[in-house]
């Protein structure tokens, strides 16, 4: 068959056969010089959609990946991102590259959720701000400035951490290392381990931080013990970087969830940030977010931004432009702005109500076991305590995954996002069969 572009592939391989044999005539054995390339292995949450997808199973349940659903368990665009999304198409604006940096519009807005409008240290300049591809991607830059001028600093990880904190630092050969965090008794902070570990971390550490919504457990320090991991930050010179992938998706509030953060700069921390849209406005795949270094002085800001951007611009070059859009213009109108809060209390509480009726349903089927920490944790996830190889030998996820259908990663972690009223009971019963019997 002739395409319009040229001879099928079966003519042109022949072609090249005869070319081959006229200009070399001994037969090369075909084989990749990647062969000896290992496999990878899948991811641990985004390889539980993989098999999820792969299941027939009519129950199948996904509950692995972080990423808000209906009550139909349906992918959700937010209404303020349709209409801000026809404004920008109705100004027909041109494709151009955004300034290394990325969209002004756009950073004003982003530091302006973070520390709150008019922040001194806004009025001040002493903010430096780079918009990067998403949560992912702007912790990556933070870990190439890291790897650049912290060098042989480590940066201390929360154990558990979200799955890929080790990859983005450990990719950039930043050493890391854990400082306890969960309490598997109490199915809660330890917050004792937590401060005995960072104490002993070497002064110029950094220490990550989830800004709120702690991924995967759902435990977060109470405000007492925020102003505690401050003081220490600031008496054993640790810095501080948040990861803020959460903000407003925790409690519906853009400003209690950003307590944290907020909380260190009052207290004259200098704090690095990573922010994400992708849960609080839903733009999971068109990764936007910044990187935000807060510092106390304006010319130390003026000089990171330049080798932030000198790192970006080997990274990627410049963000794009369509997500940034739709944030900037969201934050920065205060109709759609106000909407916006509404739609994300909408989302926040509907995961918030499946959260109290799993609890019920378990405390009616299983009334001897505390399942109390359920409603305790916030924000997407919850951390059951189901885990793969428990002391008894059972093999509880195993048990969800191949027997019920439900699919969630390896550590126990559940997303209440892709739970509904009609599905908590079939949970709740292959919940009480794992702890039961697996
Ligand atoms: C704790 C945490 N940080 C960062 C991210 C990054 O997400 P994204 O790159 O989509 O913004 C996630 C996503 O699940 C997360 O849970």
């Amino acid at each position: 068959m002739q395409t319009a572009l040229g001879p099928s592939t079966a003519s042109r391989v022949v072609a090249n056969r005869q070319v081959r044999t006229a200009r070399a005539p001994q037969v090369v054995a075909a084989s990749s010089r990647f062969a000896d390339v290992a496999q990878a292995p899948p991811d641990p949450i985004l390889g539980v959609s993989e098999a999820f997808r792969a299941s027939t199973s009519p129950n199948k349940l996904n509950l692995g990946v972080g990423a808000y659903r209906d009550e139909d368990l349906k992918p959700v665009v937010l209404s303020v991102v349709k209409k801000a999304e026809t404004k920008i198409v109705g100004r027909a604006e041109n494709k151009e590259y955004l300034p290394i940096e990325g969209l002004d519009a756009f950073r004003k807005a982003t530091v302006d959720l973070l520390l709150g409008a008019g922040h001194p240290a806004i009025q001040e300049g002493r903010v430096a701000v780079v918009q990067s591809l998403s949560g992912t991607g702007s912790l990556r830059v933070g870990s190439a400035f890291i790897a650049r001028f912290m060098k042989g600093a480590t940066v201390y990880l929360s154990n558990p951490t979200w799955g890929n904190h080790r990859n983005i630092f450990g990719d950039e050969n930043v050493e890391w290392k854990y400082y306890r965090y969960f309490d598997a008794d109490t199915v809660g902070l330890d917050f004792k381990g937590m401060m005995e570990d960072l104490t002993a971390a070497p002064a110029g550490s950094v220490v990550l931080l989830h800004g709120c919504a702690h991924n995967p457990t759902g435990v977060d320090p109470t405000a007492e013990q925020w102003g505690a991991i401050a003081d220490l930050c600031k008496e054993r010179n640790l810095l501080p970087f948040f990861d803020v992938a959460y903000q407003g998706f925790a409690t519906g509030d853009l400003d209690k969830d950003a307590f944290a953060p907020r909380l260190f700069v009052e207290r004259g921390l200098e704090i690095v940030v990573a922010q994400s849209y992708s849960k609080n406005l839903g733009l999971y795949g068109e990764r936007v977010g910044a990187l935000v270094m807060v510092l106390n002085d304006k010319e130390a800001a003026t000089r990171c931004l330049s080798q932030l951007k000198r790192l970006a611009r080997a990274l990627y070059s410049n963000p794009p432009t369509w997500g940034a859009k739709i944030a900037a213009e969201v934050v920065n109108d205060k109709e759609l702005f106000d909407e916006w809060k509404g739609e994300m209390r909408g989302m926040a509480g509907r995961i918030e109500r499946v959260r109290g009726e799993l609890k019920t349903a378990l405390d009616a089927k299983y009334p001897d076991k505390d399942w109390s920490f359920i409603t305790r944790q916030i924000g997407m996830f919850s951390f059951t305590g189901l885990t793969p190889a428990q002391a008894s030998g059972g093999r509880r996820v195993d048990n969800m995954t191949n027997k019920h259908a439900v699919y969630m990663t390896r550590d126990g972690r559940i997303s209440l996002a892709g739970l509904n009223s009609a599905k908590v009971d079939y949970l709740a019963n292959a919940i009480v069969d794992s702890v039961r019997n697996a």
